[in-house]
């Protein structure tokens, strides 16, 4: 297809209304021929400068990354710790930012749905605890791995930047990285930010408003969102949502059936992408976690940085089902007893009686 050419214009116009129902909102959403890591790029560069100061929550893995991606930019990250089991604190927000009577921090970044842990951050409640310090701080949301299977409300949450990918909820191979804008960053993009060429938001909107890009955009993929969006549609997003909270209290009851630990603490954060399972004191996430892919050719999500050999992760994301499901869990169950992890049986059956009650 010429990505210069009528029928290019035709299918970005169809893309670009579709995201915004993704994202929830009626103003501009990004596509970059990039993984995510790109589009958190592009946030950092066009609204904020080297010396400025942002707050971050040490939630997990991605959110270090971010950190570490701020701090190579020049900002000045206020990371307040945690212990990777909990999200973002919205106490510690709004106690941050009404000490901040300067307005010295520029923006708030939060990871909504923590991958490497299995924790989702209660978005509101961090837009409820912004206001009440009455901050203008920016509100930047990653939602790599939740977009499009946990409910997120770009414009009515009050989300400033929401950066996504297309691998996980959107069901289709990597290469693509979104941004949801709000007016609020558009001008703080339109006045500041760094020197910045490739991740440009107005050089991409100018184009996009004709149904264009300002270079070669990621045609393949595009077609693949045209339809990633259609099946969405077709199912209707409230219900996309409720089936992933199904199949991951599913999950969550197999999990405790086998007597083994969720990693997420705090119930109200249970992520219904993935869960994170804490192995038993002495037995090693990877070894278990071979000797699954070795019997069932089946591929655990592995535990990163301080949770390698700790944790495994069973990923209910995307294009999931019942069956498909059960099938995972079965594969966890029955690796459990080839790997001789401790545990009792039935944790499946659990989740198939969860299901047949639940249908
Ligand atoms: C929550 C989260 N943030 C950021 C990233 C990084 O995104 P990417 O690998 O697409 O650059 C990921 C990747 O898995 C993620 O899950």
């Amino acid at each position: 297809m010429d990505h210069r050419g009528p029928d290019f214009a035709r299918l970005t116009g169809e893309i670009f209304e579709g995201l915004r129902s993704v994202f929830a909102t009626t103003g501009p959403v990004i596509i970059f021929p990039s993984s995510g890591t790109g589009a958190w790029e592009a946030a950092i560069v066009n609204t904020l400068k080297p010396g400025d100061r942002v707050l971050m929550f040490e939630t997990g893995h991605f959110a270090t990354l971010w950190q570490k991606i701020a701090e190579r930019f020049g900002l000045v990250v206020d990371f307040v710790p945690g212990d990777w089991r909990r999200g973002a604190d919205a106490g510690e927000v709004e106690r941050r930012l009404t000490e901040d009577r300067q307005g010295a921090i520029k923006a708030v970044m939060v990871v909504h749905n923590e991958t490497s842990t299995g924790v989702t951050s209660r978005i509101p409640l961090i837009r409820q605890a912004i206001d009440r310090a009455r901050h203008g701080a920016l509100l930047m949301v990653d939602t790599i791995s939740s977009l499009a299977s946990i409910d997120y409300r770009h414009a009515e949450w009050g989300v400033d930047v929401t950066v996504g990918g297309s691998q996980k909820g959107l069901m289709l191979p990597p290469g693509l990285g979104f941004t949801a804008i709000s007016d609020k960053a558009l001008a703080a993009a339109k006045h500041g930010g760094m020197p910045r060429s490739y991740w440009d938001w107005e050089d991409q909107l100018k184009n996009n408003a004709s149904g264009y890009f300002p270079y070669t955009p990621a045609t393949n993929l595009l077609y693949g969102l045209r339809e990633a969006i259609a099946m969405l549609h077709e199912e209707g997003m409230p219900a996309v949502f409720a089936r992933h909270a199904r199949l991951a209290e599913a999950t969550r009851r197999a999990v405790r059936a086998w007597g083994l630990e969720i990693l997420c603490a705090e119930p109200a954060e249970y992520s219904n992408v993935l869960t994170a399972v804490m192995m038993p004191p002495g037995h090693d996430a990877d070894v278990f976690r071979k000797a699954v892919l070795a019997r069932f050719d089946m591929s655990l999500g592995v535990g990163l940085a301080r949770l390698a050999g700790k944790v495994f992760r069973i990923g209910h994301v995307g294009d999931l089902n019942d069956l498909t499901l059960v099938g995972t869990l079965g594969g966890v169950e029955m690796g459990l007893a080839v790997a001789g992890v401790p545990h009792r049986a039935g944790g499946v059956q659990e989740a198939m009686t969860f299901l047949s009650d639940n249908p």
